[in-house]
């Protein structure tokens, strides 16, 4: 017989962890607490702001067209392009407003566990920090510019904003079950590299990976290399992911009412159980039950992938 799991906590303050579950062993800096919060935003200088503006105009140039609808009307919601890195302040009072929720300061990244316990209190943890001239296009922690630029848009839309809080409450079901690897993958081919037919034709990008660096726009929603496969929540959630290169499958949504659907009505008391604790299907994969839009070509992949100057096609 099944044991039962304990009550999923209310999230009012920080719940406590259960001693059998395991979370990566981050180093918390001396100077923030147990929420990993900056006490305030950091003071950027005058060529800092420069570097959100040049990456602003860059991310413009790409984006018309190729972003979702709901992205590029959230930044102008919150007047994004006005000039200099964003005031954190500014941005929750207007998010506020708009869907209740908040962007808060953290030194780095965090924990799993406190990282969804903010998101359950509809706050976002940002990056402080912005990257140099010399990481400009590439960066393996995330900064302010991918965190507000790339992940802020999306949460004046209603739906998804309630799509991220539930994310948050899932993550501290999935730690339960030590199933987060699980969970990371719904996150990181939905959050950061979904895809969504818009008016069942138009396809775009609403994932913060996509739309925060210069060449995976393009190849998300034209290049013939990646497969494009509509989303199945307990597929994606058995599907292996790299972080270093070009994705070669990008998951597609029909709407972000259907990607709240499936993330909410889907009893994952019973899809963590049913799970095995590796992934089993590779990121090139395409299985039988695939609803696939475009069969990729993986060329890019097949010829070396990032550094080996295959072009991203
Ligand atoms: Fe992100």
């Amino acid at each position: 017989m099944a044991t039962l799991a304990p009550p999923v906590p209310d999230f009012a303050t920080l719940p406590e962890l259960a001693a059998d579950v395991f979370t990566a062993p981050l180093r918390r800096p001396a100077h923030v607490g147990e929420d990993w919060l900056e006490p305030r935003q950091a003071d950027y200088s005058a060529e800092e702001h420069r570097i959100w503006d040049d990456l602003f105009a860059r991310q413009m140039e790409v984006l018309p067209g190729r972003a979702c609808s709901a992205f590029m009307a959230g930044l102008d919601k919150l007047d994004l392009g006005r000039g200099g890195v964003p005031e954190f302040g500014r941005l929750s009072e207007q998010l506020g407003r708009l869907t209740g929720w908040r962007v808060v300061p953290v030194p780095m990244l965090i924990p799993d566990h406190v990282f969804f316990w903010h998101l359950a209190n509809r706050r976002f943890p940002a990056g402080n920090f912005i990257r140099s001239r010399e990481s400009f296009d590439y960066i393996e922690e995330p900064d302010v510019f991918h965190d507000v630029f790339g992940h802020v848009p999306m949460l004046t839309d209603p739906t998804y904003a309630d799509y991220m809080q539930e994310y948050g409450r899932a993550g501290w079901k999935a730690m339960r079950y030590n199933r987060l690897k699980a969970l990371g993958a719904l996150y990181w081919y939905t959050v950061e590299f979904g895809l969504i037919l818009e008016g069942g034709t138009d396809l775009r990008a609403y994932g913060a990976g996509i739309l925060s660096g210069p060449t995976e726009a393009r190849f998300a929603v034209e290049g013939q290399s990646p497969n494009r496969i509509m989303l199945n929540v307990d597929r994606v959630m058995r599907t292996d992911y790299v972080i270093s290169d070009l994705q070669p499958t990008y998951f597609v949504i029909e709407s972000f009412a259907d990607l709240y659907r499936q993330t909410v009505e889907r009893d994952f008391d019973r899809l963590y159980r049913s799970l095995a604790p590796g992934f089993t299907y590779a990121n090139a994969a395409v299985i039988d039950v695939d609803n696939v839009l475009h069969r990729g070509t993986q060329e890019y992949h097949l010829r070396g992938g990032r550094g080996s100057g295959a072009v991203p096609v």
